[in-house]
């Protein structure tokens, strides 16, 4: 064996949980994505996905995606900064930044890469980045880019957000990220204290709406709309891979950060733009969801039952108050077996381990879509009991 082959031969968790019958990876769908879909020829409840507004099927988000691809063909053969720009580009642009309410947007090709290419790039030697300890793996590998000095405050606690403030030099830039909903646990990032605090400071601040958007806010727009402080919100991110049904990002701010970043950020330059495909079933998921706003108060009817109900059940869902509930579970296998005990029982449900979250927080992520019914919802949280009993996880 070569030494690399040998020193990664090592690794073989996987291996041991495929053994054990729990691998809960790779799983394939062989159906449309909805609510339902077919796994090993069975039927399974989705309640893994981040289709919040489940537009994935949508006639209209995929007749726009046909249209485009027969108009414009089916990839780009470069980067937005050479061949790569599309007329759909620039008017998905245009959209967006008048969607989240900025000046101007810059589309990138997933919305890992809006993270990576923003945060490692604005910011110079001297300078601060700061993060929630929280924030998603994209922005922490941005940071990593970055040469500037580097603070970290403990999980939507604002003491801890002033005190790394205070250890700043205050001549120098200070870019505060933060998601606007937390990824992996659901909870909500206190976006008024933050954008109090950096006003105070003289930060920077930049929030990652990639689960705000479709969920919070007029039409959608994202916790910074729904908290009324999207003009103090220097950046806002968002990803197409969610409520808008696609895959590719934004990043949507003012003229001068696009000026920028149009010119020096790597994973926007170095990369191919998204598919016509891609870029016209955004388009198409945005106009849907500001015409059918019965979509996110459905969604929001569904999360309150979902949530009273495992509350009521003895499920430790910790400080969620949207659709993304976590379901803490604290031990790695025992969540691989629920998981899968889950499915057998005809429910699809993410495992959460280390390094998504802290290894003392491994959850299932169970996750809601505007198109789920209530009696989906009911048939899902009747299974999760029958499972979490069996496991002595429920504390009734
Ligand atoms: C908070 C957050 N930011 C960014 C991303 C990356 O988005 P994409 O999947 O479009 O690359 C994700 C996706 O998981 C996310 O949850």
């Amino acid at each position: 064996m070569k030494l690399l082959q040998e020193k990664l031969s090592v690794y073989d968790a996987p291996q041991k949980a495929k053994a054990a019958g729990i691998y809960p990876y790779f799983r394939a769908i062989s159906s449309e994505q909805n609510t339902e879909v077919l796994m090993n020829g069975k039927k399974v409840l989705m309640f893994g996905s981040n289709s919040y507004m489940g537009l994935t099927n949508h006639p209209k988000v995929i007749e726009a995606a046909v249209e485009a691809t027969r108009k414009y063909g089916t990839g780009l053969a470069g980067s937005p900064f050479l061949n790569g720009t599309l007329d759909i580009h620039k008017e998905l642009e245009a959209k967006i930044a008048n969607y989240v309410g900025k000046e101007d947007a810059m589309i990138y090709s997933t919305g890992f890469g809006v993270n990576l290419g923003v945060v490692s790039t604005l910011t110079g030697r001297e300078d601060y980045i700061i993060l929630d300890e929280q924030d998603h793996a994209s922005i922490i590998e941005g940071r990593r880019l970055s040469f500037s000095n580097y603070l970290k405050y403990r999980h939507n606690d604002m003491t801890s957000l002033e005190t790394q403030l205070k250890k700043c030099d205050p001549d120098k830039v200070k870019l505060i990220v933060t998601d606007g909903v937390f990824s992996m646990e659901g909870d909500v990032a206190n976006l008024p204290e933050i954008v109090r605090l950096a006003k105070q400071y003289n930060a920077t601040v930049m929030v990652d709406e990639a689960h705000g958007i479709g969920v919070f806010g007029k039409g959608g727009r994202g916790t910074c709309n729904h908290f009324g402080v999207t003009d103090d919100v220097d950046l806002i991110m968002g990803t197409f891979s969610k409520s808008f049904a696609s895959l590719g990002g934004f990043i949507a701010t003012d003229k001068v950060i696009t000026n920028f970043l149009r010119h020096h950020s790597r994973s926007y330059i170095f990369t191919a733009s998204i598919t016509p495909a891609s870029t016209a079933a955004a388009s198409a998921a945005l106009d849907i969801m500001l015409a059918e706003p019965e979509r996110q108060e459905h969604l929001w009817k569904l999360t309150n039952y979902a949530l009273e109900n495992f509350r009521e059940m003895g499920c430790e869902i910790g400080h969620t108050s949207t659709p993304i509930i976590p379901l803490f579970i604290r031990d790695d296998y025992k969540t691989f077996r629920v998981t899968r005990d889950l499915l057998d029982e005809g429910v699809f449900v993410n495992p959460v381990v280390s390094p998504a979250v802290a290894p003392h927080d491994t959850l299932i992520r169970y996750s809601l879509m505007a198109t789920h019914t209530k009696e989906q919802v009911t048939r899902s949280l009747e299974a999760i009991e029958k499972v979490f009993r069996k496991y002595d996880l429920l504390k009734k």
